[in-house]
C-alpha cells in the first residue's frame, strides 16, 4: 500500500494535518519541517511538506507559526472543503483527539485523499463501519499510524511467530500497566471523556489489540470483562475529599493528593517517553481559560482497572489485564503455542521504577522439548523506543516506502477497525456482563 501520492511538480508529498496536537508536532509536523538534527527525530523534510493545519483552536495555529517562524495557512473544522481546495494536499493526516478522526478520514476519503491516522483510527465501530465504507468507494486509502508494531522487540516476536517457533498458537497472557504518573494524564485531559477517546480500552489499549492481531496473524472474535474506575473519578480510593470529609478545590487536592505529591517534587524533572501533560501552545478551545480537570471529578466515566478474556477466530484465547494506577509501568506479555512459549516483559519507563528496573527487553524462548533461548534486542533512541522514528522513515522516504513489508507493519483501515473493535467490545460487555461478539459490532 504506497501512504501517499508524490506532487511530481515539487517531488514531495503536500500533506494538510487535522488536529495540531501534541503528537502531530512532534511526529509529523517538526519533522516535516524542519531538519534539526535531534537525536531520534530525523530529517524529513525532504520527503514532504505541511501545506496546511486545521483546528479547532485558530490561536493555538497562530502561536505554532510564529513559534516556529513558519507561515502554514490555518483553517476550522468547518473549512475542510475549502482547506482542500486553496492548499491542494496529496494525502491528510489525522491527528486531533479520537472522537474528532472519523469525520476527517470521511472527508478527505470523499475528496479521494490517502489518510495517515494517529491510533485509535476511530472511537467505536459504527465509525469504523463509516470509514471502511468511504474507503471502498475513494480511490484514497487510510493507514493507522499503529508505532508499536515497529519497536524491535515485537518485529523479533512477530518473525519468530511467523516462522513457526511457536506452532499453532494457543493463549496469550498479557498484563498492562500505567504507573502513577502517566496513568493520572489520562484522567485530566480530554481522554477522560468516551465521547472523545472511547475510554481507555480505545484511546491507550488499542496499541495492544493490535499488537496481539498482529504479532498472532488472527482475527478477534469474542470478547468477556470485568472493569471498574477504582482509582480516579469522585470516588477515587486516594481522593483527599473523601478522606477528610471536605470539598477541595483542585489545588487544595493536589497538595493532598498522593500522585500529584510523589511526581511533582520541587525542580524535580519527571521524564516521560509518553505524552503526559499538555504543551507550551495555547489549547483554549480545548480547555478554556478559568476551566480545570483534575483526577477526582465528578465527570469521569470510564474504567480505570479492566480484566479480560479474549477469542481468537484461531481458537486461540488471551487473558488480559490493564491497570491506569500501578507502582511501574510497562507489560508482562507470554505467548503459548503448540511447540513453546515466549516470553518478555518490558520497563516503558524504568526510571520511575520503585525498584532497579532494565531497559533491556531480551525476549525468552521455552522451545517445550528444547533448551531456553534468550535474545537480546535494542532498545533504539527516540520517541516510543525509537518505532516512532522507523515508522517516519516508512511513510516519509521514498525508499521506506517502497520497501517490502514482509511482517507487515503498515497498518490499514480493517487492521485498526479491528483492534478499535475489541476495545468497544470490551467496555460493553463490563456494562452488560455477558460476553460481545466482534462480528456483531462490526457487521464482519
Ligand atoms: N501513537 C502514539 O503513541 C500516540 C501518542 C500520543 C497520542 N496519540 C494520539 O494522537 C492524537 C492526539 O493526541 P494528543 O494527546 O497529542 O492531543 P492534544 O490534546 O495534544 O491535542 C489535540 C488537538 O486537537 C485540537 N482539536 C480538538 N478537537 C478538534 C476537532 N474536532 N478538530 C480539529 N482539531 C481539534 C485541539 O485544539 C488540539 O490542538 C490522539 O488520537 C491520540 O490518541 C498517539
Amino acid at each position: 500500500m504506497e501512504p501517499s501520492r508524490t506532487n511530481p511538480a515539487e517531488g514531495k508529498t503536500r500533506y494538510a494535518v487535522c488536529g495540531l496536537s501534541r503528537r502531530a508536532i512532534g511526529m509529523f509536523v517538526r519533522p516535516l519541517l524542519k531538519p534539526d538534527g535531534t537525536a531520534g527525530r530525523g530529517d524529513f523534510a525532504d520527503g514532504g511538506e505541511i501545506v496546511a493545519l486545521l483546528d479547532v483552536d485558530q490561536a493555538r495555529l497562530a502561536a505554532f507559526n510564529d513559534r516556529e517562524r513558519v507561515d502554514l495557512p490555518g483553517f476550522g473544522p468547518d473549512q475542510f472543503d475549502t482547506m482542500i481546495s486553496e492548499t491542494r494536499p496529496d494525502a491528510v493526516i489525522v491527528t486531533g483527539p479520537d472522537g474528532s478522526h472519523a469525520d476527517y478520514l470521511v472527508r478527505a476519503l470523499e475528496h479521494d485523499l490517502d489518510v495517515i491516522c494517529e491510533k485509535p483510527m476511530v472511537i467505536d465501530c459504527e465509525q469504523a463501519k463509516a470509514v471502511l465504507a468511504a474507503e471502498r468507494t475513494s480511490r484514497g486509502t487510510v493507514r493507522v499510524t499503529h508505532n508499536s508494531r515497529y519497536r524491535e522487540p515485537h518485529q523479533v516476536m512477530r518473525r519468530m511467530i511467523k516462522d513457526g517457533w511457536l506452532g499453532r498458537i494457543t493463549n496469550v497472557e498479557f498484563v498492562h500497566n500505567l504507573d502513577t504518573y502517566h496513568g493520572t494524564s489520562y484522567f485530566y485531559r480530554w481522554n477522560r471523556y468516551r465521547d472523545q477517546s472511547g475510554g481507555l480500552t480505545i484511546t491507550k489499549a488499542v496499541h495492544h489489540f493490535d499488537l496481539i492481531n498482529w504479532l498472532l496473524g488472527d482475527v478477534p472474535d469474542q470478547v468477556f470483562a470485568y472493569g471498574a474506575l477504582n482509582y480516579y473519578g469522585k470516588n477515587g480510593a486516594h481522593n483527599p475529599s473523601i478522606k477528610d470529609g471536605v470539598d477541595y478545590d483542585h489545588d487544595e487536592q493536589r497538595r493532598r493528593d498522593p500522585y500529584y505529591q510523589r511526581w511533582h517534587v520541587p525542580g524535580g524533572e519527571v521524564r516521560d517517553d509518553h505524552l503526559s501533560g499538555r504543551d507550551a501552545l495555547p489549547y483554549d478551545v480545548q480547555y478554556p481559560p478559568g476551566s480545570s480537570l483534575y483526577i477526582y471529578d465528578d465527570d469521569i466515566e470510564i474504567e480505570d482497572t479492566y480484566s479480560a478474556v479474549v477469542r481468537y477466530r484461531s481458537g486461540a484465547s488471551m487473558s488480559y489485564s490493564l491497570n491506569l494506577s500501578a507502582a511501574w509501568e510497562g507489560y508482562v506479555l507470554a505467548i503459548n503455542g503448540t511447540e513453546g512459549r515466549i516470553e518478555t516483559t518490558h520497563y516503558t519507563a524504568p526510571d520511575r521504577c520503585p525498584f532497579p528496573a532494565t531497559d533491556r527487553q531480551p525476549i525468552t524462548y521455552l522451545p517445550l522439548f528444547g533448551e531456553r533461548q534468550v535474545h537480546e534486542t535494542r532498545r533504539l533512541p527516540g520517541s516510543h523506543n525509537g518505532s516512532d522514528l522507523q515508522l517516519r522513515q516508512d511513510l516519509f522516504t521514498r525508499q521506506g516506502a517502497a520497501a517490502p513489508d514482509p511482517l507487515g507493519l503498515r497498518a490499514s483501515s480493517r487492521e485498526g477497525a479491528l483492534a478499535v473493535a475489541v476495545g468497544e467490545a470490551m467496555w460493553r460487555s463490563v456494562r452488560s456482563g455477558a460476553p460481545v461478539d466482534i462480528a456483531a459490532l462490526l457487521d464482519a
